[in-house]
């Protein structure tokens, strides 16, 4: 009697951490349906299509591109347009835009709606120097009014749902993403996405959940819940305990796609070392694809860490790789050391949507965008 009676959830936030909250779930943002409650972040000099399209075959409902200038939209730079290209498996996808005039980005944000994205997302938590220096970013969340208007700009122009992406604030211990916020909502945001560390912390620290619950209580729209979340177990505690509709997944899921898998479905299972070379040789193909063969060829450097590390090929192995001259010889290596991936690729590579070859070059933005 004892042991069921204290089952029982006896305040609301046992009641939550009682439920099993279903990630396999669909919600809405405005009329964009999410078809689970996973988020693929937004991450500058990551979010290439390749990682949008990964992101949703292994279990993210949403995915967004890395944040897009607004001033290189407004002068029609050619390397930013590259970034709005959409393919069709993406949607639903975010375009995320970021600048300090309202009226520049209710154009940019007409564009990016051409282009075909289902949501605009605005950027207020960029903490990088030459980003904030302009009036953008995370520096945004000190100037509420201009952020307000930035957004009723933007929704003005647009058909499509906007979303924000904030930080709690701009200096540490900050609660100003609780002011802010629901304002934003009033401007016409239809979703908020929060990153609970400061600007002034960068990446380190920890995100606080505890700001996005509270954020969750104020608003009447659904909120996102961004930071630290590698795990189903850390996933589900957080959407139990802030009643946020989502999670979002960043640096967790850089060459690390089963953890999409895991958070969504609770599958545990490593992937075999074939599975991670078919995954990794079919993402060098289509950044190659995307970016062209010498900005991929830098590029990808990072992602061979990812992917290889967590103990799933001796360290030497990604030595050996980020020397190679070409993403060819890169590959070739790849499949010699697990021969067993090359029906694996094939199979991932007759999966893609034909149509969608890319060519053009594009830029890659300095890290940290919020
Ligand atoms: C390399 C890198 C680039 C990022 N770029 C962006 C960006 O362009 N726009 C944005 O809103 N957030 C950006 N972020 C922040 C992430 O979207 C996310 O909010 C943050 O990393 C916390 O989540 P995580 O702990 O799951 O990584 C970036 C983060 C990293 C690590």
């Amino acid at each position: 009697m004892v042991a069921a009676e204290s089952a029982v959830p006896q305040t609301a936030c046992d009641y939550h951490v009682a439920m099993q909250v279903d990630l396999r779930e669909s919600w809405w943002i405005g009329g964009v349906e999410v078809p689970t409650r996973l988020v693929l972040a937004p991450m500058a000099g990551v979010s290439v299509q390749a990682f949008r399209r990964q992101g949703r075959r292994f279990g993210a409902g949403l995915v967004c591109s890395e944040m897009v200038s607004c001033a290189g939209i407004e002068h029609r730079n050619e390397k930013t347009l590259g970034y709005l290209r959409v393919a069709s498996d993406e949607h639903p996808l975010a375009i995320q835009i970021f600048g300090s005039d309202p009226v520049a980005m209710g154009e940019a944000a007409r564009l990016v709606e051409a282009t075909g994205a289902d949501i605009v997302d605005i950027n207020f938590g960029c903490p990088v120097r030459k980003v904030t220096k302009t009036g953008a970013g995370a520096t945004l969340i000190d100037d509420p009014a201009l952020a307000c208007r930035i957004v009723a700009s933007v929704a003005a122009a647009v058909d499509v749902p906007i979303s924000v992406k904030l930080r709690r604030g701009v200096r540490n211990g900050s609660r100003d993403c609780l002011t802010v916020g629901p304002q934003l909502v009033v401007a016409g945001a239809s979703t908020l996405t929060l990153h609970p560390r400061s600007a002034q912390q960068m990446y380190t620290g920890t995100a606080d959940p505890q700001l996005t619950a509270e954020l969750v209580e104020l608003v009447d729209v659904p909120v996102v819940a961004s930071g630290d979340i590698t795990s189903r177990a850390r996933a589900q505690a957080v959407l139990a305990t802030t009643g946020a509709a989502a999670v979002m997944v960043g640096r967790g899921a850089q060459g690390n796609p089963w953890a999409l898998r895991e958070i969504v479905d609770g599958d545990h299972a490593e992937p075999t070392r074939e599975e991670v070379v078919a995954e990794l040789v079919l993402f060098i193909r289509e950044t190659a694809r995307e970016l062209g063969e010498r900005r991929a060829s830098g590029f990808l450097k990072k992602f061979y860490g990812w992917y290889l590390g967590r103990g799933r090929f001796p360290r030497p192995f990604k030595q050996e790789l980020v020397v190679l001259g070409s993403t060819l010889e890169v590959e070739r290596r790849l499949i010699a050391a697990a021969p067993g991936a090359l029906p694996l690729i094939d199979e991932l590579e007759r999966e893609l949507p034909s149509g969608d070859e890319v060519t053009l070059e594009l830029p890659i933005s300095a890290y940290g965008g919020g």
